[in-house]
Parts: structure tokens; C-alpha cells; sequence
């Protein structure tokens, strides 16, 4: 394919190099003449491993060759990347200049050129700024069937860049509607296996990649301080939790849904911060769990409320599926809340038998819902009712039982990812999602 890439900094010039030595040609643009004239030479315009081979043997085979003119790149090439910074406002937000500079020139390049090109935008940018760039202007031409456009974020890392690009950690690229690009696209840039999504998924997955690195850096960092004021070697620590591919290094744990509660999770995070504070240690994302997921607990409270139901049902008391354990339960105080607010309230939850709740499980109903026991249902079709915001914590009965019941009347507050409840008559509502 004839490609050109916009801007040659660590993202377009790894762009570049690898894909000439695919077999693509490739035009780079860049408004610095100097990263230009590199270009034109077969130098890098920065320091890369494994970049000044590649370039130097494009070069040699007449496949590689740089401009500052936009109208020359588009009208020599039939794909277009855009590699532009994405760099911070003084107040943080985004600034998208560059990037839509760039589109401005490619629609008039295109426009002129008058045959289809597919435009790629690679520069990290929020969710929905790809769509908001195209309606800027580009628009237009995708109904003329002159433009494809599609999102594909970039992965790579500094230093280990040529490697990531031939050996990417994740493949994701993001269409208009989600539909999958052209065959021969995906063959050639994308990678056959790549995931196909909607323009925001695809730039959301580049925000969640990078706050995940960023928060597991911050907490491997705040382990190692609490085991530094410990004597302990927080090195092996890491180590050994990293062994626990089931709990700790997997997806577990990592889908959006009920807060954090029972009887571990709470009371160990409390005793770990108040370790460090006792030590004078300071670890300010560790001591931010607790607040977030009281902001979490909070937000599934407003997301009831605005439900306008007057009445509601709790499918699922205690912490997670399969367990009687209500201690630090999030649904307790879901529980607690409606019935501070009037709510007619009814339980269903079949692991629950009260008669054999003892100690500190038995304690907290005692102190927080003691009258729980004329709450609970032990009928699914009773607990339900015929009308109310039923909150879906957990998965207590199979969606066909539910479809007995359920009407057009309630409201389903879907708190778990359950998203066969999306076949019930109800309106249907995803708590974070
Ligand atoms: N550097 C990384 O490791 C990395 C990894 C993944 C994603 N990203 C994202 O990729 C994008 C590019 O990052 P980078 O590190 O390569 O940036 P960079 O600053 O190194 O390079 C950007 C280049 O764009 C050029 N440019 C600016 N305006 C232009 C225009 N109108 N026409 C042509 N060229 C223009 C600049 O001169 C510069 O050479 C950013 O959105 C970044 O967040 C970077």
C-alpha cells in the first residue's frame, strides 16, 4: 500500500520503519524540516532501537520519502496515519491542534485528489473526539464515499517501540458503527485478529490501558514505601503476588459492577493504611479505595432515586452470589438507604437463611436491619411484585424465572454485568456502564 504517515515523532517514525519493511511505501509529514530532511536521508528523528536499519534500508529501496506538504502526501498515497501530539492544556485537558489542523489539511487534500482514501487516526485522543473531528469536517466526504475513517489506538512503549509494533500487546480498531474494516485493511495495518470496535470504545480502551499501567506502578510503588517502613522486602512481595495468576495478575476482579465489600477486603485495606499512617508513611491511592467506593456505593444510591420508582426489590444481600456473609455487604446499606427514604422495600436472596445466621454475620443484621426478617421473601414472584426498581446485585434466579414475573412496570438496575436481563420487559438500566 501507499501510506503517508503525520508526524514523525516516536509514534510515526516506528510507524513508518516497520511498515516499509512490510512492504509499504511510505510518505512521512512533518511541519519540522529538519525531521523532514532526516527523514529524506533515512535517519531517525529520534533515538529508537532497531529504527536506523529500518529506515536506511527503506531508503536504499526507493520506499520511503518525507514532505512538509500535506496535498503532495495525500495525492501520492491512498491511506493516511495521523501520528500528531496530543499533548496537555495548562488546565490539563487535551489539546487537539495539531490533530485537527492535520484533518483540515487531509479533507482538502482528499477533496482536491477526489478518489477514496482512508484516513487512520493513531494520536491518543478522549472518547468522542474522533467523531467530533469528522463532524468537523470530514463528514462530508465519507458521504461522498471519498473517506473511510477509523480509530486505531497505539500501544507501543519507548525504547522496546519496533518490537511492540511487529508484536503488538493489544489490537484494537474502532469504526463509525463497529463494523470490521475492509479485509485487505486488516490484513495489511491492523492485524486479522484485531478487535473491531466504535470509534469512543476504541479511544476509551487507550485511556483505561494507560490509567491501568499508571495505577499499578502508583500501587507496586506504595507497597514497596509500607514495606520499606517495615523492613520487609517489598521486592518479593510483588513478586510472590504476581505468582497468583488467578486472583491478582488476570481479569478477575477488573469488571465494572458491585462495590467492594465482605468481610476481608474493608477491614484489611483500613488496617494497611493505618499501618502506614502510624508509620508516617504516605499512600495516597491506597487510601483512596475506601473513598471511591463509597463514590461508587453513592452513585448506584442516585441511580436508584432517579429511577422514580416508589417502590423496590434487592435481588442479592450479601457481598457477592453464594455466600451468607452480610458483613460490610454494599447491598446492606443499599438496603439501609431505601428504607431510610420510605421505600417499600422487599429481599430476595436464597442464600440467606436467618434462622442459621450466628456471630458477627448475625450482629450485623441485629444492629443495621433488624427488621430484615419481614423484608425477605422467600418467593421469587412475591419479591418481585408489580412494579419498583429491582436492583440486580446479584444473580439469584435464572432470567426465565424472572421473565415470569417481571413487567413492563419495574425497572431493572442491572448492578453486575447481567445482561440477559436486557430480554425482560422492564426498562433496563446498566449501573456503571
Ligand atoms: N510516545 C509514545 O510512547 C506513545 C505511545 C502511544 C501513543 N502515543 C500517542 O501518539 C501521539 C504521538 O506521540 P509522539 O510521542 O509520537 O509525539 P511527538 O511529539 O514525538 O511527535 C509528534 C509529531 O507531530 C508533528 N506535527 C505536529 N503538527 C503537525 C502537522 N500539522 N503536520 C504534521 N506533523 C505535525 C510534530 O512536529 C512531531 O514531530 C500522541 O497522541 C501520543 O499520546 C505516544
Amino acid at each position: 500500500m501507499r501510506i503517508s504517515i503525520f508526524g514523525l515523532g516516536y509514534v510515526g517514525a516506528v510507524t513508518a520503519g516497520c511498515l516499509t519493511s512490510r512492504g509499504h511505501y511510505v510518505v512521512g509529514v512533518d511541519v519540522h524540516p529538519q525531521k523532514v530532511d532526516d527523514f529524506n536521508n533515512g535517519i531517525p528523528p529520534i533515538v529508537e532501537p532497531g529504527l536506523d536499519e529500518l529506515l536506511k534500508q527503506a531508503k536504499e529501496q526507493n520506499r520511503l520519502r518525507a514532505t512538509t506538504d500535506c496535498a503532495d502526501a495525500i495525492a501520492d498515497t491512498e491511506l493516511s496515519i495521523v501520528c500528531v501530539g496530543t499533548p496537555s492544556a495548562p488546565s490539563g485537558a487535551l489539546d487537539l491542534r495539531f490533530v485537527r489542523t492535520v484533518a483540515a489539511q487531509i479533507a482538502g487534500a482528499v477533496r482536491k485528489k477526489n478518489t477514496h482514501h482512508t484516513l487512520v487516526f493513531r494520536s491518543t485522543m478522549l472518547p468522542g473526539s474522533t467523531e467530533r473531528i469528522v463532524g468537523e469536517g470530514l463528514a462530508e466526504l465519507e458521504k461522498d464515499s471519498l473517506l473511510n475513517v477509523f480509530y486505531y489506538p497505539e500501544f507501543l512503549r519507548e525504547s522496546t517501540a519496533v518490537e511492540d509494533f511487529e508484536n503488538p500487546s493489544l489490537a484494537v480498531v474502532g469504526s463509525r458503527d463497529g463494523s470490521r474494516p475492509p479485509e485487505p485493511l486488516m490484513e495489511s495495518l491492523f492485524g486479522v485478529n484485531a478487535s473491531v470496535v466504535t470509534w469512543p470504545t476504541a479511544e476509551a480502551v487507550k485511556y483505561a490501558c494507560n490509567a491501568f499501567h499508571a495505577t499499578k506502578i502508583t500501587f507496586a510503588n506504595e507497597i514497596g514505601r509500607v514495606g520499606k517502613q517495615l523492613s520487609i522486602d517489598s521486592k518479593a512481595v510483588m513478586s510472590l503476588l504476581c505468582q497468583d495468576t488467578r486472583l491478582n495478575i488476570s481479569s478477575y476482579y477488573l469488571r465494572p459492577g458491585n462495590p467492594f465489600g465482605g468481610s476481608c477486603l474493608p477491614k484489611d485495606v483500613r488496617a494497611l493504611m493505618n499501618q502506614a499512617r502510624v508509620g508516617g508513611v504516605q499512600i495516597p491511592l491506597l487510601e483512596s479505595l475506601l473513598s471511591s467506593n463509597e463514590k461508587h456505593l453513592a452513585s448506584l444510591l442516585s441511580l436508584i432515586t432517579e429511577s422514580g420508582q416508589k417502590e423496590a426489590v434487592i435481588l442479592g444481600l450479601s457481598f457477592k452470589s453464594n455466600t451468607d456473609d452480610l458483613r460490610e455487604s454494599p447491598m446492606v446499606d443499599v438496603a439501609q438507604f431505601l428504607i431510610g427514604h420510605g421505600f417499600p422495600l422487599r429481599i430476595y436472596d436464597p442464600a440467606l437463611n436467618l434462622a442459621s445466621l450466628i456471630g458477627a454475620n448475625k450482629r450485623v443484621i441485629d444492629t443495621k436491619m433488624p427488621h430484615l426478617a419481614q423484608l425477605l421473601q422467600n418467593d421469587l414472584g412475591a419479591a418481585i411484585g408489580t412494579e419498583g426498581v429491582i436492583i440486580a446485585a446479584q444473580k439469584c434466579a435464572p432470567v426465565e424465572e424472572l421473565a415470569k414475573h417481571v413487567s413492563r412496570d419495574h425497572h431493572v438496575i442491572d448492578v453486575n454485568g447481567w445482561k440477559e436481563l436486557t430480554q425482560l420487559p422492564s426498562r433496563y438500566e446498566g449501573f456503571c456502564w
